[in-house]
């Protein structure tokens, strides 16, 4: 084993998909969830709070360095979540990247499958107390989700939106 996968393996834990950094932290609270597939990645000096859940669905769910995930907010997995470094998500946020299918009017909407395409967010973006993030958005970096926002299309770097759904308030 090279000095550099030696002190990866210190300073990193790996269960069954799911990986944290030593210098992060889990309330105990909090539930990491693969049961379905898919990986969990936590960054270093990145804290998951009271309640947090974690779901993969069958998607990874990778999370960067010195984040802040609050308490009571849902991260589910299915089509892939990637959350960069620096990133806060306030209490009661649920970011949801998959939709239920729905054309056949005939048939269950539950037995008509899903779309995922996935959703990403970018460095150093805040989103705000029980925004809802749906799928196929990448919010760009350094951007801010005012509370209580739907944000249902992608959103460029360095601005604030804000609302249902989330509509362009200011630059930064
Ligand atoms: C988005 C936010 C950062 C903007 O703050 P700001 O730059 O000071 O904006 P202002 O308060 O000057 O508001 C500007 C306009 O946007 C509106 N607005 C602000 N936040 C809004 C929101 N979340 N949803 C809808 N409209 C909002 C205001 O009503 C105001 O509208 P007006 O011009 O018609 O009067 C702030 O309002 C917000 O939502 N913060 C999140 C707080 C939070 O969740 N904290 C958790 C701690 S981690």
């Amino acid at each position: 084993m090279g000095l550099l996968s030696k002190i990866f393996s210190v300073l990193n834990f790996s269960i069954k998909g799911l990986r944290y950094h030593s210098k992060s932290f889990i309330h105990k609270t909090a539930v990491l969830d693969n049961s379905f597939g898919g990986e969990i990645s936590i960054g270093k000096n990145t804290e998951i709070l009271n309640g947090v859940l974690i779901l993969t669905y069958g998607g990874n769910i990778n999370i960067g360095d010195n984040c802040s995930i609050n308490p009571y907010s849902v991260l589910y997995g299915h089509g892939g979540l990637a959350i960069g470094n620096n990133v806060l998500i306030a209490a009661h946020c649920v970011i949801i990247p998959a939709n239920h299918n729905f054309s056949e009017i005939e048939e269950p909407i539950n037995k008509q499958g899903l779309t995922c395409k996935g959703i990403i967010i970018e460095d150093d973006v805040w989103l705000g107390t029980g925004c809802k993030i749906l799928d196929g958005v990448t919010i760009g970096k350094g951007s801010i989700i005012g509370a209580g926002s739907i944000v249902t299309k992608s959103i460029p770097g360095n601005s604030v939106f804000v609302g249902n759904p989330a509509k362009f308030l200011k630059h930064r």
